[in-house]
């Protein structure tokens, strides 16, 4: 019995809870391992839209066990609004939905502290999504957080003060003007915990391992991308988890022995919200295309995504770190209409031409070297089958399995669940 993963392999918004959402039925359980509310997954089908945060994306299977691993932060009230939001569909969350009692919660004054240091740092900023992910994961590895499994300690409360003192002491700390009613602030989050601890804890360690010997099956979904990994992405700017391979064992208490495949989603072009290097980006008509067609809009927060070309420099750095065997390649209908596509094959490197991903991508050390493809002009978004593929797709999807040496094995040309088309 294996534990499969799918992974982002670039600046996250890949497009994961549609895969996951579609993978589902194969799968006896869903669970999330990293991350937060920070993450947006965007799933469609009856002509409707649904976008989850923290709740992973099988919970609209009837037969799928989701649970929320110790890796991941939780903010109770954007949960509990996720949870209610998903009233309509009567789904049964106490024995659908299991948290792990190791996941750490977000506080008020986290996301408070958050906006301090992000407006502390100004032209340096990360591009936050401002949900408090940073000051979360801080305070765990400080020691200092505060975890669902505390909730049901009697003295849950003094825990809560006691960081909470600290956190406004640290708020003091920074010269920016941050406006906020912290008893209102705390009266949202006190209900939400109320609500919270309506649903079911688990030791998500204990969960996977009798799960494993029942024989269950289990996809891991992995949220943001490999490019924000906090080890491996553009740091500083990225976000404060591992969002690659590795986190999956630390994030639900699974070891490395028990992974199955690697699935590894990457849109057919590239995309980055929030600051940082990009060394791909495109600040032209083809760039606003990209945006355009592709509706490049973070769903979280709304902010307009940077896009640039394909990089496969990114992109085989990213398939390395993860042990990625299979590779799903989204968005390829929003490639439609240029006659001439690029792909970057290597970086120029202060003089030097790499075809790996190097410590620095800073704009003033890499300028891309792109190789030209020519593109197609069929529309893909009615498109059933690989047979129904233009040729000059195929030659696009062969380049990219040629350099990376790995099978595309699905292509999404849109959003909606139907519109994934099975390579093998
Ligand atoms: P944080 O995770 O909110 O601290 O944000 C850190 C960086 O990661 C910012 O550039 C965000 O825009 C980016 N980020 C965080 N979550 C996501 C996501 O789910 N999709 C894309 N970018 C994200």
């Amino acid at each position: 019995m294996t534990i499969d993963l799918l992974l982002g392999l670039q600046w996250g918004d890949e497009g994961k809870g549609k895969i996951v959402d579609v993978l589902t039925s194969n799968y006896d359980i869903i669970a999330r391992f990293q991350g937060g509310p920070n993450a947006g997954h965007t799933l469609e089908f009856d002509g409707q839209k649904h976008v989850l945060h923290t709740i992973p994306s099988g919970i609209f299977h009837e037969n799928t066990e989701n649970i929320i691993g110790n890796g991941v932060v939780i903010d109770p009230v954007i949960f509990g609004k996720e949870i209610d939001g998903l009233k309509p569909y009567n789904i049964d969350f106490k024995s659908k939905l299991l948290i792990s009692r190791k996941a750490h919660l977000i506080l008020p004054t986290h996301r408070l502290l958050d906006a301090a240091s992000e407006a502390s740092k100004g032209k340096a900023k990360i591009g936050s999504t401002l949900k408090g992910i940073g000051p979360t994961y801080m305070d765990k590895t400080g020691r200092n957080g505060l975890r669902v499994g505390d909730i049901e300690l009697v003295d849950f409360i003094q825990r809560y003060e006691s960081l909470k003192g600290k956190h406004l002491e640290m708020i003091k700390n920074y010269d920016v003007d941050i406006q906020f009613d912290i008893a209102e602030l705390e009266s949202e989050w006190f209900a939400a915990i109320k609500d919270l601890k309506k649903l079911t804890f688990i030791d998500s360690e204990k969960y996977f391992s009798d799960a494993k010997l029942a024989g269950k099956s289990i996809l891991a979904e992995g949220a943001q991308g490999t490019l924000l990994d906090v080890d491996f992405g553009t740091y500083p700017f990225v976000t404060s988890s591992t969002t690659t391979a590795a986190g999956a064992c630390t994030g639900l208490g699974v070891s490395p022995r028990s992974i199955g495949d690697v699935i590894g989603i990457f849109k057919a072009y590239i995309t980055r919200v929030g600051s940082g290097p990009f060394p791909t980006e495109l600040f032209d008509k083809d760039g606003d295309t990209l945006a355009k067609v592709g509706n490049e809009f973070g769903s979280t927060t709304g902010r307009a995504r940077r896009t640039g070309w394909l990089d496969i420099v990114a992109l085989k750095y990213a398939c390395e770190i993860n042990g990625v065997n299979k590779l799903y390649m989204m968005k390829a209908d929003v490639l439609s209409g240029f006659d001439t596509l690029k792909v970057c094959t290597h970086y120029e490197y202060r003089g030097e031409k790499l075809d790996f991903f190097p410590y620095n991508v800073e704009p003033e050390n890499v300028k891309p070297i792109y190789e030209s493809i020519s593109g197609w002009n069929e529309d893909l978004t009615a498109v059933k089958s690989k047979d129904e593929f233009p040729e000059n797709l195929n030659k696009y999807i062969a380049y990219i399995e040629k350099a990376t040496g790995i099978p595309v094995e699905v292509v999404s040309v849109g959003p909606d669940r139907t519109q994934t088309i099975n390579m093998i």
